[in-house]
């Protein structure tokens, strides 16, 4: 009843949510059919495409959406259980889910990793709170260690690009620069759904780089029932030979928890040189980019390869509307 992770559901169930996608985007469907309904969006974290493109798939529905922004015009609100809460934290997520669950009819969370604590993040803590709490589908906005919404957005646009064709077509997730540690979700979910396309999948990163999730291990076993390849290259020319689609991500070392500041060295001074450039794409089999954004340009990926006619992020972040929208006609049970 919830739709918080890539691993909740089988393929099949996930085609069919993105073939109600391709649907709904092919005919521009707007309808009543969740009219009286609330949505819920709870974000501890900024956000241009996931509160814009909830919103507005809400309203295309005929829905309501009521955004909640904890520090922000609603209360500040503790995550950990058992907090003194002599600080700054106003509410705990005990009390508020469970108020929330009685007035709106699905809640969307959006809560990063801190970075801080690994035990905490690797178990999908406040996420797992919030769920206990809810009584009411719970939909993962990003969390600690997944983003679903863009998994699926980006494995339809993958579905676009090639016709379907994905069998035999090599997708290269390359880690790339950036002045802040940013966290595991969104690389969690571009592996955890191209290998369940049946691609071919490479992640490229510098050595310091490679996740300790257990992402690799469900990457590997997914390639393998779709006799597919899974390869981690540190040689970034290397692994771009003969890529198809170039997805570009930064994250952090998993380094990050215990040695911040070497993490900040390794990936912000000696791995510099990662950033996605028009002369690295000359590499790849003519590759269409992705990017989930915001991207920092000529930092992550360099001007002329955003603004290439092979660049389909745009198209990937359009997708997060269709996408969604089928999410929530499948967590209410509407009819398409
Ligand atoms: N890709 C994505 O989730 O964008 P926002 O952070 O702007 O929502």
């Amino acid at each position: 009843m919830h739709f918080t992770s890539l691993t909740d559901r089988t393929d099949t169930e996930y085609l069919a949510i993105i073939d109600i996608a391709m649907r709904l985007k092919r005919d521009k469907r707007r309808d009543d059919s969740a009219r009286g309904r609330v949505l819920g969006l709870l974000f501890f974290n900024p956000s241009l495409r996931t509160k814009v493109s909830f919103e507005t798939a809400a309203a295309h529905l005929g829905a309501v959406s009521s955004i909640i922004s904890p520090g922000q015009g609603s209360w500040t609100l503790e995550t950990e259980m058992g907090a003194v809460m002599d600080g700054n934290k106003t509410e705990h997520i005990k009390e508020a889910v469970q108020v929330l669950s009685q007035y709106v009819d699905a809640l969307g969370v959006r809560s990063f990793s801190s970075l801080k604590n690994k035990d905490a993040d690797h178990a999908e803590a406040v996420l797992n709170r919030i769920r206990e709490y809810a009584t009411v589908p719970v939909i993962n906005m990003e969390s600690a260690m997944e983003h679903p919404c863009q998994g699926l957005a980006d494995w339809m646009t993958l579905r676009e690009l090639f016709k379907d064709q994905l069998t035999g077509k090599r997708l290269v997730l390359t880690w790339a620069p950036h002045p802040s540690p940013l966290p595991m979700a969104v690389p969690n979910s571009v592996l955890d759904m191209a290998s369940r396309s049946g691609m071919d999948v490479t992640l490229a990163c510098p050595k310091e780089m490679v996740p300790d999730t257990g992402v690799i291990s469900r990457a590997r076993a997914n390639c393998a029932w779709h006799a597919s390849e899974f390869r981690i290259e540190q040689d970034q020319l290397r692994a771009l030979e003969g890529a198809d689609v170039v997805v570009a991500k930064s994250w952090a070392a998993p380094l990050v928890y215990e040695d911040p500041e070497v993490e900040q060295r390794l990936r912000w001074e000696t791995n510099r040189h990662w950033t996605l450039t028009g002369g690295k794409m000359a590499h790849t089999n003519d590759a269409y980019v992705m990017h989930c954004l915001p991207v920092r340009r000529n930092v992550v990926v360099a001007d002329e390869v955003l603004d290439s006619p092979r660049a389909a992020h745009i198209q990937e972040a359009g997708n997060r509307l269709h996408v969604q929208n089928a999410i929530l006609r499948t967590l209410w049970d509407l009819p398409y």
